[in-house]
């Protein structure tokens, strides 16, 4: 782990605060710093060091969290709601159609590390529903063009939502 990783997850650590009752946001954070979408073992270590927590409190609210991972993703991680909402306005119809622009199957990351698919539970777009997620930013109503269109969008590059 080099130095600007481990002054950029310092910076982060001091803006939240050293709890552990913010491990959260700083977690949420630290992903960022990865393109991959991912937090290195080495990473959470580090912080737990600085903390001063014991790394297994890192690993628990890494596990329990969908959103956290410890394995690279695609650059962009698109999260398709399986609860109930979703489920009843056909989400299968548009997993289908992801699988198929994409050539991935659900839990599967794109050769070229462009796509992760993944499953999510409802992330409050009910209303718009089935919908994803796409790096945080939320889409709903999909149509074939319009996934097409936003897919095309961020192919060209990784797209983070300012939050
Ligand atoms: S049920 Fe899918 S966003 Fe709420």
């Amino acid at each position: 782990m080099d130095k600007s990783m481990k002054d950029a997850v310092q910076k982060i650590v001091i803006k939240h605060g050293v709890g552990k009752e913010f491990l959260l946001p700083i977690l949420k954070e630290v992903q960022k710093l990865n393109k991959y979408h991912y937090i290195p073992q080495d990473v959470s270590q580090y912080m737990a060091k600085y903390m001063g927590i014991h790394e297994s409190e890192v690993y628990e609210v890494i596990s329990f969290y969908a959103e956290f991972s410890e394995v690279p993703r695609g650059e962009n991680v698109i999260k398709v709601c399986d609860s109930t909402v979703c489920k009843v306005n056909d989400n299968e119809e548009l997993i289908g159609l992801l699988e198929d622009v994409l050539g991935i199957g659900m839990g599967e990351t794109s050769e070229n590390k462009k796509f992760s698919l993944e499953f999510s539970p409802c992330f409050g777009a009910c209303d718009i529903a089935p919908a994803i997620r796409i790096n945080g930013e939320v889409f709903g109503n999909l149509n074939k063009e319009r996934l097409e269109e936003i897919l095309q969008y961020y192919k060209e590059g990784p797209h983070e939502k300012n939050s």
